[in-house]
């Protein structure tokens, strides 16, 4: 298993490129069964969640690929006519999001089986939106062995509100509703641009849909859709983490592509703390503050301040001039790497879903061990700041959400490498 050493010290300067958004080319590789033929999709970041996905669509009977060489960004489904509507538990518990195929395979096929997803490390995370949502569109629900099966001969529009925003729950049944006879309506809807990225690959297809991005989407059903080629927005939680990198090695750097309003929140805290951030060359370059200054944060839904970067602004508070305050709102369990930073000197005491974060003089480098996702990008970080050596050790986390987070942060002068542990 590898682990990733970090020496903390030189301040990161250059420009780094920032890959495709994972969380939009998961739900629009899913899509692909929407329509018979062959889709393609551009820069598709070369994650192990992604590589799942395709391992669900070709399990089903798709011939999902990535393209090797130059074109390695590149992923192509062909959808044929032999399809067995199921996601094994085998793939679905190495992956939560394949439970995405779910809204497309009842709307296309008549049918899905899909394993249902448990928890994981950062919260519950029950499905009871989506099913919700099918069931409002006339599916038949019902759940055995572990599986959830989804009938309906033809899925007939409806209106869906929403009992809390959820952003894959919205993606699924806006998925579902796309080939559903007359007119869905769904309220409460996720407003993240991958909810908006997705429904823009949906009408390239040939669907009507109007709204997304906002918290009501409105979808006029259509027979069948065709397969499309598209391009993936950037990944705006790589780039936040990216702006971090640079802010909490006290350096300057130029972030792109970015697009600077899904960044918003991020950049509005980090300007907060003192960072000077500009828009430059299609992306977001920020320039470090000599000291950074406490800020609060509250993690919300979109255009709230992202969940899925809690963790790096929290690590940057660790060596701010004063006591933050960090409120978790989205999962029940998300303060993980906590545990891991106090190992490397950092002062903070959780209070239920609160971390009060009081900045210290200086992280101190020491072997810890990634939890999830984001959790592992965030000791990466603390690396960078901490003083001696840093072995951040499991990152597979890491490797789910980030294209070689350690050459880019290296290419930008981090002292950081991978070794085979
Ligand atoms: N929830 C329910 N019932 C549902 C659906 C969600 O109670 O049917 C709850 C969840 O337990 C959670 C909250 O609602 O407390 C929000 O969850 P949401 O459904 O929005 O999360 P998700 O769709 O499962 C996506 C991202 C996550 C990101 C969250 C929140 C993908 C593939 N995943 O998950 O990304 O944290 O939205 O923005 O889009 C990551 O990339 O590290 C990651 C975890």
């Amino acid at each position: 298993m590898d682990k990733i050493i970090v020496k903390g010290g030189p301040a990161l300067h250059g420009e780094v490129k920032v890959s495709g958004a994972k969380n939009a080319a998961l739900p629009i590789l899913a899509s692909s069964l929407l329509g018979d033929g062959t889709s393609t999709y551009r820069n598709v970041p070369d994650l192990v969640d992604c590589a799942t996905m395709l391992k669900v669509l070709n399990t089903m009977g798709c011939e999902a690929e990535r393209l090797t060489g130059r074109q390695k960004s590149v992923c192509q489904v062909m959808v044929g006519p032999h399809i067995t509507p199921e996601a094994p538990y085998e793939l679905v518990k190495t992956m939560r999001a394949s439970v995405l195929v779910l809204g497309p395979l009842v709307a296309r096929y008549g049918r899905a089986r899909v394993s249902m997803p448990g928890g994981c490390a950062i919260g519950a995370r029950p499905i009871d939106q989506h099913l919700k949502g099918l069931k409002a569109l006339g599916a038949e629900i019902t759940l055995t062995e572990g599986y959830v099966e989804a009938r309906a001969k033809k899925l007939k529009g409806g209106t869906v509100n929403f009992d809390l925003i959820t952003v894959t729950g919205t993606e699924n049944v806006m998925m579902a509703a796309v080939l559903a006879k007359g007119r869905t309506v769904l309220e409460n809807c996720a407003r993240e641009p991958e909810v908006e990225e997705l429904a823009r690959v949906l009408n390239k297809m040939g669907a009507r849909i109007e709204g997304a991005g906002t918290s009501v989407i409105t979808i006029d059903g259509v027979d069948s859709l065709r397969p499309v080629e598209h391009t993936i927005l950037p990944d705006r939680i790589e780039a936040g983490t990216l702006l971090v990198a640079a802010a909490i090695s006290g350096g300057d750097v130029l972030v792109k592509p970015a697009v600077p309003e899904h960044l918003e929140p991020v950049v509005l805290k980090l300007r907060e703390a003192g960072c000077v951030i500009t828009p430059q060359e299609g992306g977001l370059r920020c320039k470090a503050p000599k000291i950074l200054q406490p800020v609060n944060v509250t993690t919300t839904e979109h255009p709230g301040f992202p969940t899925d970067m809690q963790a790096q602004l929290m690590v940057l508070m660790c060596v701010a001039n004063g006591t933050s305050v960090i409120s978790e709102n989205i999962f029940e369990n998300r303060f993980m790497h906590v545990a891991e930073l106090h190992r490397m000197g950092a002062d903070i005491t959780i209070q239920g879903p609160t971390a009060v974060v009081k900045g210290v003089k200086k992280l101190s480098g020491a072997p810890v061990m990634a939890t999830d996702l984001r959790a592992s990008a965030s000791l990466i970080l603390a690396g960078l700041r901490a003083e001696g050596r840093t072995d951040v050790a499991r990152v597979y986390h890491l490797d789910r959400g980030y294209e070689r987070l350690e050459r880019k942060l290296r290419g930008l002068g981090a002292d950081i490498r991978r070794v085979k542990a």
